[in-house]
């Protein structure tokens, strides 16, 4: 029998114990080494075909060896057995904490009331358009019977867009998408339109310089401001549910002959007269009028046959004052201030 080399064996293993892992590997380890077929095992066979003498000092040495080997392993062992626990002890989870509730967001209240608006005017059969937040002079003005250089363009303080020669501008307000669908649909016609405005004016409790409006477009045949009427006090009974008293007063709008405003009873003094409604008692929701011819031919609208039965009406909402007056909110800055002791309230 050659000789054995038992400082090398001792060596090996001792390495292969140091880049041991984890359990599963000290296993292996212990088996390549003292299992039943392990090397340590074998050479411990062996020695019964020794003569005595050398039997018994090779049997000592390989014993001693075993011993060793045995010994690291164990170390080894201990040490990644507190590893492990080291780690559970960390990452431990006490599955009886009650859990954190994530925080839901909501909708924003004027989000709320848009939909609640459209939803109204689609029962009553009107269809929910939208237009281009960014519009050219003849959609925002022209069309609607605003010429240049007329005094009622001073109605709407423009916020132009810097370009060149297209005349370019935020639309201020949604008539223009009256235009828009009267070119591409033909009548009967109910819509409403809601969306961005923006205008060039300082703020305060009534006004912001972006805000929500909701157009309302009817055509028709022999319709008359008695249906404006009708469906307007519909309308405000269903979205502040219950009979509210609103009136129609005179107005001037280029593209409605005849116009008016549309104001409701303020909830917030409930009609005695405050700040907000400028101690009135009446704070204006909308104006509104019948269409005018002009604003018809610009849209290329073929009103035949027989082109007298046809007629229109229009509204714009503002959506802002709608919302105010359902939640008696008396400042029309808190709805885009981002506060959220306002919009956890909805
Ligand atoms: N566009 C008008 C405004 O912004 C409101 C309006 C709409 C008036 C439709 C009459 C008809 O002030």
């Amino acid at each position: 029998m050659a000789k054995i080399d038992f400082k090398a064996l001792k060596n090996k293993a001792q390495k292969d114990i140091n880049l041991a892992k984890d359990l599963k590997e000290l296993d292996e380890i212990f088996r390549k080494y003292l299992g039943e077929k392990g090397e340590l095992r074998q050479i411990l066979h062996s020695l019964k075909d020794l003569p005595q003498l050398k039997r018994k000092e090779t049997g000592k040495l390989a014993n001693q060896i075993k011993k060793e080997i045995e010994e690291t392993l164990k170390k080894k062992k201990s040490n990644i057995q507190n590893l492990i626990s080291n780690i559970q002890k960390q990452e431990w989870v006490d599955i009886t904490i009650p859990g954190k509730k994530p925080v839901l967001g909501h909708l924003h209240p004027l989000t709320q009331v848009k939909r609640e608006v459209e939803e109204i005017f689609q029962s009553m059969g009107f269809s929910v358009v939208e237009g281009p937040e960014i519009e050219n002079e003849w959609y925002n003005f022209d069309a609607l019977n605003i010429p240049k250089d007329h005094p009622a363009r001073d109605m709407w303080d423009t916020l132009w867009l810097k370009d060149k020669g297209a005349k370019l501008l935020l639309r201020t307000h949604t008539s223009p998408v009256q235009i828009h669908y009267m070119e591409k649909n033909q009548p009967p016609l109910r819509i409403i339109v809601p969306g961005s405005v923006f205008r060039h004016e300082a703020t305060d409790t009534r006004h912001e310089f972006q805000l929500y409006q909701v157009e309302g477009l009817m055509v028709d045949k022999e319709i008359s401001v008695a249906n404006l009427k009708a469906i307007l006090a519909e309308f405000f009974k269903r979205f502040f549910g219950k009979n509210t008293a609103f009136r129609l007063d005179p107005d001037f709008f280029p593209f409605t002959e005849p116009s008016f405003n549309v104001s409701v009873t303020c909830v917030i003094c409930e009609g005695k007269g405050c700040n907000l409604c400028k101690k009135t008692g009446w704070l204006e929701m909308a104006g509104a009028g019948m269409v005018h011819p002009n604003v018809f031919k610009n849209s290329g609208l073929n009103l035949n046959p027989p082109a007298g039965e046809w007629r229109g009406w229009a509204f714009g909402f503002g959506l802002e004052r709608l919302a105010m007056m359902k939640y008696k909110i008396d400042d029309v800055r808190l709805f885009r201030s981002g506060d959220l002791r306002f919009l956890n309230q909805f």
